[in-house]
């Protein structure tokens, strides 16, 4: 028998899901950055932690942060381009740990590029993990949390997939893909007590610049630029996507630059599109961006 239960109720707002006693959450991408804050944090409030990532030795250390705060956990190595990796982290924790109440797909990856610059093996690259490892996970734990009773699944896309900023097309379409990806879940998960939530944020500093590939200088300094003045930090965002569970609120948008595209895209999508279009032809739509970086302002 589970040691943990999963109570519901409905409210004005909608569904809430309060779990009391142990907790289990599976994390993807937990060897760095949002996935090891996000640990961390719900290790804080008795959650126990499969911290999964491609890189088993980080997992490792994001382990031993969980237990210093108290917590409890695993470390695996997951790569969420592969199917029978997901699966099998999937099937672990149901024989072993006897269920999983939090999945979040976090692993990902960045990229920069014009479109027909990318080389067609870096838009395969992007799409295996940011766009296939999020399906598979919701594929591998969707079908256990609804014979389970119900569960959470937090989806960690990115304003990109909103904005949709010139040279960022791979990247965006990823991120674009999961937020639909999540808006349906919204809907046909209702019904299995399963909640959902997306994450778009916009920049914040983490190791992601490491493995970013980019076709042109621009779009590298573009990116360090808007890193290294971000205001916001992983642990500031965890906090809200914690926050956001708690609620059953289906976006977290924790920036106010992607609160404002938000908004303006939604009163005239192609005001938008068409201001960023202008930007582009009359040359200065680069100087801006970096000079909004620069400022913190993305
Ligand atoms: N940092 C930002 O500015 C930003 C903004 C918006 C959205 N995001 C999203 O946040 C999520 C977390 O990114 P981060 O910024 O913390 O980056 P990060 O690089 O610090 O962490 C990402 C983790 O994912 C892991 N990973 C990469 N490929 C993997 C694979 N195939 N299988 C399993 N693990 C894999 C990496 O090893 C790393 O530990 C990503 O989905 C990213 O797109 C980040």
């Amino acid at each position: 028998m589970p040691k943990y239960k999963i109570a519901y109720s409905i409210t004005s707002e909608g569904l809430r899901m309060k779990i009391s006693g142990r907790k289990n959450a599976v994390i993807t991408g937990a060897g760095s950055g949002l996935g090891r804050a996000l640990a961390i944090a719900l290790a804080r409030r008795g959650w126990k932690i499969l911290a999964a990532d491609i890189d088993k030795p980080e997992a490792d250390v994001t382990l031993e942060m969980v237990k210093q705060a108290g917590g409890l956990g695993e470390a695996m190595h997951c790569d969420v381009t592969k199917i029978a990796d997901v699966q099998k982290m999937a099937d672990y924790c149901f024989d072993q740990w006897g269920g999983v109440d939090l999945l979040v797909n976090n692993a990902g990856v960045a990229a920069g590029g014009l479109t027909g610059d990318i080389p067609v093996e870096d838009w395969h690259w992007i799409v295996n993990v940011n766009f296939w490892g999020m399906v598979y996970g919701c594929h591998a734990l969707i079908p256990k949390m609804k014979a389970a009773g119900g569960g959470y699944i937090v989806n960690v896309a990115s304003a990109a997939g909103f904005t949709s900023l010139p040279e960022m097309a791979s990247y965006n379409a990823t991120k674009a893909a999961i937020i639909s990806l999540s808006e349906t879940l919204k809907s046909e998960l209702a019904p299995y007590n399963i909640g959902i939530t997306v994450v778009c944020p916009t920049f914040f500093n983490t190791n992601i610049l490491q493995d970013m590939r980019c076709t042109n200088d621009f779009q590298r300094r573009f990116a360090k630029a808007a890193f290294e003045n971000a205001w916001i930090t992983s642990e500031k965002i965890a906090k809200m996507i914690i926050k956001a569970i708690e609620k059953n609120r289906l976006y977290v948008i924790p920036q106010l630059s992607g609160k404002l595209i938000w908004i303006i895209k939604r009163i005239s999508p192609s005001l938008f599109y068409s201001f960023m279009a202008l930007l582009m032809r009359v040359g200065i739509a680069r100087k801006l961006l970096l000079l909004m970086a620069r400022l913190g302002m993305t």
